[in-house]
């Protein structure tokens, strides 16, 4: 049996299985990891901007939306919108002010 690809969130080295064709915020979210996502979504708030440390060449280029945003706000090539990104094997990221869920 194949087994599903792998990411990885840092800090804290947490990994996440994911089927293919899902997002970083959406592996994040079903993983429970506390990824900001203000505008659930829609790639307005840029609240689920990650770091990529692994793989950012492996990544679908941005698409214009997040292109739009990344201009705007001058973010480097391994900055990214978690909601717009879709995940690969391997990925690692970093998670800027993760809530840790600790008490
Ligand atoms: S959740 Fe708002 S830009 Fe990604």
């Amino acid at each position: 049996m194949k087994s599903k690809p792998v990411m990885t969130f840092q800090p804290g080295s947490k990994s996440a299985e994911f089927d293919p064709a899902q997002t970083v915020l959406e592996v994040a979210l079903s993983t429970g990891i506390g990824l900001s996502h203000s505008c659930g979504g829609m790639a307005s708030c840029g609240t689920c901007r990650i770091e990529v440390i692994r793989g950012v060449e492996r990544l679908e280029p941005r698409n214009e939306v997040e292109a739009e945003m990344a201009s705007a706000f001058g973010w480097r090539s391994d900055e990214r919108l978690a909601c717009q990104t879709l995940a690969v094997d391997g990925l690692v990221v970093m998670v800027p002010d993760l809530d840790m869920g600790e008490d």
